[in-house]
């Protein structure tokens, strides 16, 4: 059998750092109130000319470093992002481009930000069933260019950046047995449509539109569905929470991350938490946190790692990882 081993590691992130203090300058808020009710302390906000491209192409420049390999080892590339450079090519393609990868398919998923639990999911069926031999995963966004700058309630929620893994098929077996992505449990429930939303799009205002959010409602779905593919991607790795060593939650919001880690029994210090730096960066949270937690030594070799994430749509998504 063939699993889907992580190899390297990347992350993108803009230039500039904008601190709460910074947007109370422009928009009616504090540094307290968004501190006290999501954890964010700062986020990194693109300038024009870093697109999620740009931003996609960092990233999975990095992972490629850090698993020491070249764009010619890669036959599978698989962006998730909710905020290509454009409506097509995809972003995937431009990142195949920028580093040389010439063989294998390439395309873009879109999960909102639950983009990178799908996107592993995803590449490891291709990986498992020897359709690919190595994985670019890139999770790259810029939502400042879809939030409105005039609506305080979402503007200072989000930040920009991208992250990137490298999984490569390895045969399960000897000190591998057991490395590799484990199980996966992804939902998607259409019917919650107008909770989370961009208000515009080819079809139907001809603009790209912005973010709408209902925050409450998603706080509350977010804090209770996510349970279900949790429990199900443990139960399917035949595992408890208890065996857990890093859970890394989409990073939207420390209080949604915090009462999700309680409910599981998770202790804080397995928990890694990056949104007071990088504020929600939807689909690049994850892979940007697997980043962070791997490059200071807190990930390493062997450890149980569940990743997990809800957005837009609702999709939501959890996946088992031993690294
Ligand atoms: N600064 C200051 N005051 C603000 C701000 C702000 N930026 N935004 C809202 N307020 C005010 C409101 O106007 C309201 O004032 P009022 O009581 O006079 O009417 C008060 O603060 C409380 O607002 P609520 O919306 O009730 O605050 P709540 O505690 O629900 O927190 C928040 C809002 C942070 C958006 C929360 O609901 C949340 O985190 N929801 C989850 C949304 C999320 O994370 N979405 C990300 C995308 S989906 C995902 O990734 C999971």
């Amino acid at each position: 059998t063939l699993r889907s081993v992580v190899v390297g590691t990347g992350s993108g992130l803009p230039a500039r750092v904008v601190t709460n203090a910074e947007l109370a300058e422009r928009v009616e808020t504090s540094d307290e109130w968004i501190v006290q009710r999501t954890g964010i302390r700062q986020r990194y906000l693109a300038d024009a000319s870093e697109t999620t491209s740009v931003l996609g192409i960092r990233a999975a420049r990095a992972a490629l470093d850090d698993a020491g390999l070249t764009g010619d080892d890669i036959d599978l590339v698989i962006c998730a992002t909710s905020t290509p450079d454009h409506t097509f090519p995809s972003t995937a393609t431009q990142i195949q481009a920028a580093l040389g990868i010439h063989a294998g398919a390439a395309f873009d998923l879109q999960a909102v930000c639950a983009g990178f639990v799908f996107a592993v999911s995803t590449a490891d069926k291709f990986l498992a069933t020897g359709a690919a031999r190595r994985a670019l995963v890139v999770g790259a966004e810029t939502f400042s260019r879809i939030v409105d700058w005039e609506d305080r309630t979402t503007c200072v929620l989000f930040g920009d950046g991208a992250g990137a893994i490298v999984l490569e098929a390895q045969d399960a077996a000897g000190t591998n047995a057991d490395r590799g992505v484990i199980s996966a449990s992804l939902r998607s429930d259409g019917r919650h449509r107008e909770k989370l939303y961009v208000d515009g799009g080819p079809g139907s205002t001809g603009t790209t539109g912005q973010l709408r959010m209902e925050g409450k409602e998603v706080f509350r779905f977010a804090v209770g569905s996510v349970m279900d593919v949790i429990e199900d991607a443990l139960k399917m790795g035949g595992a408890t929470a208890a065996d857990l060593d890093w859970f890394v939650p989409h990073q939207a919001n420390k209080r949604i991350i915090e009462a999700s880690a309680d409910k599981l029994g998770i202790p804080r210090d397995k928990v890694v938490l990056t949104v007071d730096r990088h504020g929600n960066t939807s689909a690049a949270s994850i892979p940007l946190a697997l980043d962070v937690a791997r490059r200071d030594g807190r990930i390493r070799r062997g450890d149980l790692v569940m990743i997990e994430a809800i957005g837009g749509g609702f999709s939501w998504g959890a996946a088992l990882i031993r690294w």
